[in-house]
This record gives C-alpha cells, sequence and structure tokens, in this order.
C-alpha cells in the first residue's frame, strides 16, 4: 500500500472547492456513524463526501490521485464483511444521497436507479407498475441498490431468481482515475467486447465508483404461497430440499433456521409446533395460483416423506409477515447475545447440504463454539455463526473456521456466497483461489487503481 497523506488543510479546501462545501462532513460524531458497517472492524473516516453527481465523483477521485489519499465508497452501510470501512482513513464518499429513481421503462421492463436507491423502494415501485425486482437481500429495506451491485448480494429469492449481478444489464461507474464509463448494455442481451459491467459488480467499490445502474424487471408473478415445515432434525429439513429440488420443484424461498435459532426466536413465532422443533423451513412458491397451489402440495408431501412432523400451508399474512420479519432479524438476535460473533457465508452443492449441516454438531465440541445456522437451503448457501461467551476463545475458534471451510472446500463449496471477502474474509482468500488466480485479479486492480487510491486494503492481503 502506498504512504497515504493525510487530508492537510490544503487538501480539504481543494476537495471542498471540487465537491462543494456542503457535500462534506466534518463533525466528528457524524464521522464515527460512517466508520463502520455491519461487521466488526471500523475505522473512522477523515471526512465524509455525500456526493449527488458523478461528475464530483470523478473531481474527487483525480484529486485523490494527484495528493495521494485514499477513496473508500459506502452505500447504506448495511455489508456484512467490512467493504466500506475506510481501513486507512482518508475520504469516505458516501452515495447515499445518490437515491434518485431515474425511470421506470415499462415498456422495456427496466429501471434506471442511481445507487442510493433502498433495494426495497426500488421493489415497491416498480410492483405499481406490475413488475418485479427479485433481488431480496436480509436488509433489503435498509440497504441501497448500489451495495447490492458491488456485493453482488443475493437474499432468498436467488433460489429461483438468481442474484443482483442477474438484473443488471448496464451500468455507469467513475473509475479510479477519473474516467466515467458506461459498461453493459440497456437490452436483454449483449456481448460486445468483455464484459466489464460483470467484473465491477460484486467489486466490492475496488474497481470504481457505480454511479447508474440500468436493471432488468420481469413481470410480477400474480399470486405467491408461503409453507412453514417442522422436522424432528436439520439434516431431515435439508434432506427435503435436496429432494424438491431434484424433482422438480423451484420454489423462489427455500430458508431454514436450525434449533439454536428457532430457540431464540419461538417466543416471536405465531407457531406452537416451533417449541419442540428441531428445525424450520419456510418455502414459498410464486406463480399462477392454482399451479403454485399444486406445487406447494407436492412439496409439502416431499417434506412429510423426509419425516416433517407439522407441515403449515398458507398461514394468514400476519403470519407471513411474521415469519419474514423474524427469519430477517435472527442475525441480529444471536449478535445480541454473544460477545463473540463471527458469521461465515458458506454454499455447497446442492446434494451436499445434509452433509455440511450435519457436521457442525461435532465442530462445536472439538473447538468450543456455538454454531447458529440459519441461510438460504435452497441455494445450499449455509449462514454459519459462529458464537463464543468468552472472546479469549478466539484463536481456537479460528482453527475451528478454517476447519469449516477446508470441509466446505472439500465437498466443492465456497467460502462466501453472498457478503463477499472484505476485510472480514481476505485472510481466508488463499484457502479457496489459486495464487495465479489471486496475481491476475491483483492486476486487474491495478490497471484500474494503480495507485491504490480506491477502497485499499480489501479483497486481497
Ligand atoms: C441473511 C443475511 C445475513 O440472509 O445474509 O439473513
Ligand atoms: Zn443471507
Amino acid at each position: 500500500m502506498p504512504a497515504y497523506t493525510s487530508i492537510n488543510s490544503e487538501i480539504l479546501s481543494k476537495i471542498k472547492e471540487a465537491v462543494g462545501t456542503d457535500a462534506v462532513i466534518q463533525d466528528p460524531e457524524k464521522l464515527i456513524e460512517f466508520g463502520k458497517d455491519a461487521a466488526e472492524d471500523a475505522h473512522i473516516p477523515d471526512l465524509v463526501v455525500e456526493a449527488t453527481s458523478a461528475r464530483q465523483i470523478q473531481k474527487l477521485l483525480r484529486l485523490a490521485n494527484r495528493h495521494c489519499f485514499p477513496v473508500t465508497p459506502r452505500g447504506l452501510g448495511t455489508g456484512l464483511a467490512g467493504g466500506s470501512v475506510p481501513l486507512f482513513g482518508g475520504v469516505l464518499l458516501s452515495l447515499a444521497k445518490m437515491n434518485r429513481i431515474l425511470a421506470i421503462e415499462q415498456d422495456n421492463l427496466i429501471a434506471v436507479v442511481e445507487p442510493g436507491v433502498v433495494t426495497l423502494d426500488l421493489q415497491n415501485a416498480v410492483k405499481e407498475k406490475g413488475l418485479f425486482y427479485p433481488p431480496d437481500p436480509a436488509s433489503l429495506d435498509t440497504c441501497s441498490i448500489g451495495g447490492n451491485a458491488a456485493t453482488n448480494a443475493g437474499g432468498p429469492a436467488c433460489v429461483k431468481y438468481g442474484t443482483t449481478r442477474d438484473y443488471i444489464l448496464g451500468l455507469e461507474a467513475v473509475l479510479p482515475s477519473g474516467e466515467i464509463i458506461k459498461a453493459g448494455v440497456r437490452t436483454r442481451k449483449g456481448v460486445v467486447g468483455y464484459d466489464l459491467r460483470h467484473l465491477l459488480l460484486g467489486s466490492e467499490g475496488t474497481l470504481g465508483v457505480l454511479t447508474k445502474l440500468i436493471l432488468k424487471l420481469i413481470p410480477l408473478p400474480q399470486a405467491i404461497t408461503t409453507m412453514v415445515a417442522f422436522f424432528p432434525k436439520l439434516t431431515s429439513a435439508m434432506e427435503s430440499v435436496t429432494a424438491m429440488l431434484i424433482r422438480g420443484h423451484v420454489p423462489c424461498a427455500v430458508e431454514f433456521l436450525d434449533d439454536r435459532c428457532l430457540e431464540i426466536t419461538k417466543d416471536m413465532l405465531p407457531f406452537k409446533e416451533a417449541q419442540s422443533a428441531k428445525a424450520m423451513l419456510i418455502i414459498e412458491t410464486d406463480g399462477v395460483q392454482d399451479v403454485i397451489e399444486r406445487q406447494m402440495e407436492a412439496i409439502g408431501e416431499i417434506c412429510l416423506e423426509c419425516s416433517a412432523t407439522d407441515v403449515i400451508m398458507a398461514p394468514d399474512s400476519l403470519k407471513r409477515a411474521r415469519i419474514w420479519e423474524i427469519r430477517r432479524a435472527v442475525s441480529l438476535r444471536i449478535e445480541e447475545r454473544f460477545p463473540l460473533f463471527l458469521h461465515e457465508d458458506v454454499v455447497v452443492p446442492i446434494g451436499k447440504i445434509a452433509e455440511l449441516v450435519g457436521g457442525l454438531r461435532g465442530l462445536e465440541e472439538m473447538y468450543g463454539m456455538n454454531v447458529y445456522s440459519y441461510g438460504h437451503a435452497g441455494d445450499g448457501n449455509i449462514h454459519v455463526n459462529i458464537t463464543a461467551e468468552d472472546p479469549k476463545n478466539r484463536d481456537r475458534i479460528e482453527e475451528g473456521i478454517k476447519d469449516l471451510l477446508r470441509k466446505v472446500l472439500s465437498i466443492g463449496g465456497t467460502i462466501s456466497g453472498e457478503h463477499g471477502i472484505g476485510i472480514a474474509k481476505k485472510r481466508f482468500l488463499s484457502m479457496e483461489l489459486s495464487a495465479e488466480s489471486i496475481r491476475i485479479q491483483k492486476a486487474i486492480k491495478d490497471i484500474f487503481d494503480p495507485n491504490q487510491i480506491l477502497n485499499p486494503g480489501k479483497i486481497f492481503e
């Protein structure tokens, strides 16, 4: 990393001149809020620039190259890997105020948005026009579409609809040099040149600042139906997930909670069946009403074959809202309880889900940790939340995490399905990627950002 220049009064006045005094925050109390995302790492920036245009970002990045200070882009700070933490201080570039929905083109089934739009606001706005933007990270009511794009965020709907990347046709980005480029298309297809759009998406704000996104929309499904199933064993729940998928049912959500997650949420769950269950599945199907009802019946049968004790079809809308509220808040509930909380975000092939979860209790005994698992069962994306009462156990737990990741990789999985690498997981990167792959990726970073001014210290050690 270069020796960065600190933001002295000369640089500060140049920044103010470039972006406008109104866009700069220096109040120390406010700076603290911008030094953290939803993970544990924190670092307070020297100042915050709240951008309202690509042009301001362009000027800021040109100054950063000239004076060698770091700039860290940030959406709404809900990331789980420290990707927007300004590790080396400098300028925190907030995109929160670039939050306009510029167009919803009903005839073309696209939307054009700025990066600071809240994901749920976008979903609601397109819904009013009979359209659907599926990606639905757990934080969808507080996260930004730009942050989702930068991390290629997932969510429950991925099992049927794919991740954020699958809905971004094109984009505008300010590169670290200050150049503004367009990548991708406004059409359903496009194969002209290398796909810089997909290189920028998921690059965690290290290759460019996303300033505009052209989103693919699809018709809003006519109806949605929900089912909750309880199981006496987590592995049985997972066997039913694999069975429903390979028998041709593609729900739009297949989420699970293990017994520990049920334990801390069952007071809120509107089902007495949750009291004794060891696992719960939340399954939804969407589409044409009678088709999805039949599909759900078939899925219910599969759950019963896999020894579900209770299958509850079509809970009323209040219960459904409650189920999702609980599912989306489970991570926070775990975090509140433990002084040490590390969340892994592994994914394994569909046929290996039961094998993975079956081994988690063994890790607990071996490494003195408590594992709370929940997540996107239908994707094999298991949020393995590792907790301990005593933070001093950290070293032993670190060994446990490595053991878990080795297991995941040995069965064909990956160490992060949706939260990204950021700061939190960079020490594990070489477990999955070869030295040559890392070398090429760093070389790409150098082409985009030779002076390492944009979001330094992320992804790579
Ligand atoms: C979830 C987040 C943590 O699925 O990815 O709840
Ligand atoms: Zn998730």
